[in-house]
């Protein structure tokens, strides 16, 4: 799985190695993935920038067979300007980067290598790919395309493909130094529940979909995001 060393993608691989399944995780910093991968004895650790093809190609090296692909790395990650055209190429490329090429590539590598039947994608979306999100959310609502296209193609495999798409997920690296009690406050309002999300609520639906009896579900976007956005 992608992007195991911190937030959501840690909460992911610690309830797959706490449920005895071997888990890789990947990102880019080794030192973020070696504390995960040193508290379990079934959790490997390879560093890598998803983006990279020849990265991905070292990835799939290492992994003869692969139940779940998660591809759970990714982010808003551009913060520089946005005065030129050529600025706004940036941005663009970056979030196309960062959320859609690492699970593209990824995918794809993996993609001979998983069990058939009962193979399981997962992408991780948000859920600005719904409300509108700038072109973060842009690059996330294309994963939902891709992700429909897949399932379609593997289904007759019987390998699944879903989308889980977060609202506000809090205890993550996701928003920097953009983070303070008001603005968690202000995130919180948004949500029927009264809370902020924690990776455990995003674990919990990405373990769902891969478990064996989730096998009737495919080509589905499911929200998890305590009613920030209703039914879509
Ligand atoms: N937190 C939220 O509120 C929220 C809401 C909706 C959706 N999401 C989505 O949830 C996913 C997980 O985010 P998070 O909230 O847990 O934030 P996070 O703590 O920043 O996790 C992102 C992870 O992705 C890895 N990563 C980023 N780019 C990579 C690359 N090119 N190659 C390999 N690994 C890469 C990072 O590791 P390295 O930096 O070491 O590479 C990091 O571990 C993201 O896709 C994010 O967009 C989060």
């Amino acid at each position: 799985m992608s992007g195991g060393g911190t937030g959501i993608g840690r909460a992911i691989a610690v309830a797959f190695a706490r449920a005895g399944e071997d888990v890789t995780i990947v990102g880019r910093r080794a030192d973020v993935l070696a504390k995960v991968a040193a508290e379990f004895d079934t959790v490997t650790a390879v560093a890598a920038d998803l983006s990279v093809p020849a990265d991905v190609e070292r990835v799939a090296a290492t992994l003869d067979s692969v139940d779940v692909v998660v591809n759970n790395a990714g982010g808003a990650v551009y913060d520089g300007p946005l005065s030129t055209l050529e600025d706004q190429a940036a941005q663009w490329r970056a979030e196309l980067d960062a959320n859609v090429l690492t699970a593209a590539l990824l995918t794809t590598a993996l993609m001979p290598k998983l069990t058939r039947p009962g193979g399981r994608i997962v992408f991780m979306s948000s859920v600005a790919a719904v409300k509108g999100g700038g072109v973060y959310g842009a690059a996330k609502a294309a994963l939902h395309g891709w992700a429909y296209a897949l399932a379609t193609r593997l289904g007759p495999d019987g390998i699944t493909v879903n989308v889980v798409a977060p609202g506000y997920v809090a205890d993550t690296e996701f928003f920097g130094e953009r983070m303070s009690p008001e603005f968690h406050e202000s995130r919180v309002r948004q949500t029927l529940v009264g809370r902020g999300g924690v990776p455990d609520d995003i674990a919990a639906a990405v373990t769902y979909l891969a478990a064996p009896d989730a096998g009737y579900i495919t080509g589905q976007v499911i929200h998890v995001n305590g009613g920030s956005a209703l039914g879509r």
